[in-house]
């Protein structure tokens, strides 16, 4: 046991002597001795004694006024021990006031011996088992942190967003003052990081630094002072004036044992170093990570598969006319600017831009004769040529889309619709369009006037060339056919981003001398 300090308030010599020579058998410094209460009160306030052994009737303060005035008044008192012949004062009282336990006089020194050894193993006892529960309370709180962290990187499939999150909550609950988190490329041999708290990406050489010590060898490292290190990089700490002091860092690896990344952290707050504690912890929050990035990548890559298939879709309709090739992806880019203009939702957007992109995959099923004439359209051509329509909703119904994109088939299909009812295949007014359809309707038709053609275009009975229709006139069209062709909103918010829509392809689709003027007049300021 370690040695207690002890103050003993005790009027009668032969006593204090006594008790004194007991503590001081037990392996106990040698106790402060007064008579007098009034001078223990200022020694209690002044010196942090353990435990005060006090007489209740002490003389200038009696020991129960004492005890009750240094429990009351200090923050972390001293335990008491009451000593006393008198029976004036109640044990209750004693007790109550908030003595730990009381020695009846006279007492002889194996009495006392005998109480003070049990009074001690009791209070051993006791905090022993406080600091067991505030380690359980400790374990119960991290157990829940990790619990809660776990639930958060579950709930996030997009690895961009995962980065910042895992860096963020280790951060916090390690008490730390930053934190990175590198994957482990193999083929190049580097370690990259999509977001290292408040610093640009950053790839590294696999074998540099303390994260490629941990990477190539696997092993967990956790130190007081990573300058101490002989790999560590110094370069980042130069650069940034920052001084790396202790680090964790532990390998990540997947459910097959491969190493997929690193997690580090960086200077403990307010202590030396991170403790054992911290390693089993981060230990168990990295096979967290490691499934959480694993399924981000797994979704990345889903995501990505996806995109292509419907770009390759969309591009494979586009390239049956040399003349239409790149249509789709520009109704797709319009499409977004009017959504944007219109502050539509990120979900919203998504689905549009499906639908922009595969509007005309129904064109697969038109024959070249059709799609490809060189000519005014017959009736007959004419209908065929309309039912791509109808064969782009055929088509994409068949097509497995994601829960979030099942309105992609509808939108799509109607983006020959007006508002006046008078568009095809379903002759739909404004109130049945979906929003997603009156804004293909607008790009469409802007892509197909500024684009040039290998047959003439008509306007009405008029029949104009094969070029691109000047801008001028494509604009009072869109303002002419708004409230009857297009939704008149729809209408506005493509020409409230018309500049930024010529500038975006401006030497590309668009060459300059087509759009320049018209960019000049209505927004001098983009040019
Ligand atoms: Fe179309
Ligand atoms: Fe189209």
């Amino acid at each position: 046991m370690a040695s207690i300090s002890f103050l003993i308030v005790e009027g009668e010599p032969a006593v204090s002597k006594m008790m004194s020579m007991v503590i001081q058998s037990l392996g106990h410094q040698k106790p402060q001795v007064t008579s007098s209460g009034s001078e223990a009160c200022h020694l209690t306030r002044t010196n942090a004694f353990d435990i005060v052994i006090a007489d209740i009737n002490a003389p200038g303060m009696d020991g129960i006024s004492l005890m009750e005035d240094i429990i009351e008044e200090e923050p972390d008192p001293p335990d008491f021990i009451m000593t006393g012949y008198s029976t004036d004062y109640s044990y209750k009282r004693i007790i109550g006031g908030g003595a730990k336990a009381f020695i009846r006089k006279p007492v002889t020194t194996d009495e006392f011996n005998i109480k003070l050894v049990r009074f001690l193993n009791e209070k051993s006892l006791i905090e022993k088992n406080n600091s067991l529960q505030q380690e359980q309370a400790n374990l119960n709180k991290r157990l829940s942190e990790l619990i809660d962290v776990s639930h958060a990187l579950t709930s996030e499939l997009d690895y961009k967003k995962l980065f910042p999150l895992i860096i963020g909550k280790v951060t916090q609950i390690m008490s730390a003052e930053r934190s990175s988190l590198y994957v482990i490329d193999w083929s190049k041999r580097e370690l990259w990081t999509e977001v290292s708290e408040g610093v640009e990406q950053i790839r590294l050489p696999m074998d540099q630094g303390i994260c490629g010590h941990v990477a190539v060898t696997g092993e967990l490292v956790n130190v007081e002072d990573a300058w101490d290190l002989p790999y560590f990089n110094r370069t980042f700490d130069q650069k940034n004036k920052f001084r790396t002091r202790s680090v964790l860092c532990i390998p990540i690896t997947n459910k097959t044992g491969k190493k997929i990344g690193v997690l580090q952290i960086i200077n403990k707050k307010n202590y030396p170093r991170f403790t054992r504690e911290d390693e089993l912890f981060l230990k168990g929050l990295a096979s967290q990570v490691a499934i959480s990035l694993e399924n981000s990548f797994l979704h990345e890559e889903i995501k990505l598969s996806f995109d292509s298939s419907i770009t390759t879709l969309s591009a494979i309709v586009d390239a049956r006319h040399p003349f239409t090739a790149g249509h789709s992806e520009r109704v797709t880019q319009y499409a977004l600017m009017i959504a944007r203009e219109m502050k539509l939702t990120k979900k919203e957007m998504e689905i549009l831009k499906y639908s922009a992109l595969l509007h005309d995959i129904g064109k697969i099923g038109i024959r070249d004769k059709v799609l490809l004439k060189d000519g005014r359209f017959t009736d007959e051509d004419r209908e065929e040529m309309n039912s791509h329509t109808v064969k782009t909703k055929s088509i994409l119904d068949k097509f497995h889309f994601p829960n979030k994109l099942t309105e992609v088939p509808g939108i799509a299909a109607h983006h020959h619709e007006k508002v006046n009812g008078e568009g095809y295949p379903d002759g739909l007014t404004g109130d049945e369009m979906h929003l997603g359809s009156k804004i293909l309707a607008v790009a469409d038709v802007f892509d197909a006037l500024t684009s040039r053609r290998d047959y003439p275009k008509y306007d009405s009975e008029e029949i104009m060339s094969c070029e691109p229709m000047p801008l001028d006139r494509v604009i009072s069209i869109l303002k002419k056919d708004s409230g009857s062709h297009f939704d008149p909103e729809v209408a506005q918010a493509f020409l409230n981003c018309l500049p930024r829509a010529l500038l975006y392809y401006r030497g590309g689709h668009f060459p300059s001398i087509y759009v320049d003027e018209t960019i000049q007049r209505l927004a001098p300021e983009l040019i």
